[in-house]
């Protein structure tokens, strides 16, 4: 059971956040938005995804999902913090990172503690080392990070179960053991059972 922050509660940063609550970990989700905190509390759904309310309605009851706005509460007690925001396509079709580069400055100037940044935006190559240049130049207190890429792969309209269900789960890190932390929190879903294949540098 690992403490987690989810940054950004889109398709992505809610499945994920959800389903790993449903996989026992304790998930706290942040977004800028005050009333989609307190509706998702509710259990009013931001976007709709088969099986999404029921999973965040449990979960948010079991006491393992939260929603915050403030990155002093979900970074907290966490031992590992996902970005997921939004990275649209700009005017030549390269992905926009303004919503990476603010998240990255926010968990640097709150961590306060060791952490494991995972990447889930999708990003070019490189922007693990981009985001740890951010956090580095960023952080208040002389902590130890990690960055772990975690790139997505779901489909909207399945997304629930396609979380559940991995073909294969994707992990990129200059740090090992980082990687396999990440890589712990996937062994409930038996993706590649027995078969782990782990790149690195
Ligand atoms: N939707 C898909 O099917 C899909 C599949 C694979 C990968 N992806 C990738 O995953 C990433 C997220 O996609 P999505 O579909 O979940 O996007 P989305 O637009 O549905 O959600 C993005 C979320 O990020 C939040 N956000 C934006 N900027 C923020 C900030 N600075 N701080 C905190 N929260 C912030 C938004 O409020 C929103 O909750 C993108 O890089 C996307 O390309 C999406």
């Amino acid at each position: 059971m690992k403490t987690i922050c989810m940054i950004g509660v889109g398709y992505v940063g809610l499945v994920t956040g959800a389903c790993l609550a449903d996989l026992g970990n304790h998930v706290v989700c942040l977004n800028r938005s005050k009333e989609k905190a307190e509706n998702l509390k509710k259990g009013i759904m931001p976007i709709y995804e088969p099986g999404l309310e029921e999973v965040v309605r449990r979960n948010y009851k079991a006491g393992r999902l939260d929603f915050t706005t403030s990155y002093q509460d979900a970074i907290g007690e966490a031992e590992l913090v996902f970005i997921a925001v939004g990275t649209p396509s700009g005017v030549d079709g390269e992905a926009d990172l303004k919503h990476v580069q603010d998240a990255a400055e926010n968990v640097a100037r709150a961590m306060d503690h060791p952490l494991i940044i995972v990447n889930k935006s999708t990003v070019p190559i490189g922007t693990g080392d981009w985001v740890a240049n951010i956090v580095e130049k960023n952080k208040n207190a002389d902590v130890a990070f990690s960055v772990v890429s975690n790139p997505e792969f779901l489909r909207e309209g399945s997304a629930v179960y396609d979380f559940m269900n991995p073909d294969r789960v994707v992990l990129g890190s200059l740090d090992r053991q980082a990687a396999e932390a990440v890589a712990q929190l996937y062994f409930p879903l038996q993706c590649l059972p027995g078969h782990p294949h782990l790149f690195h540098q």
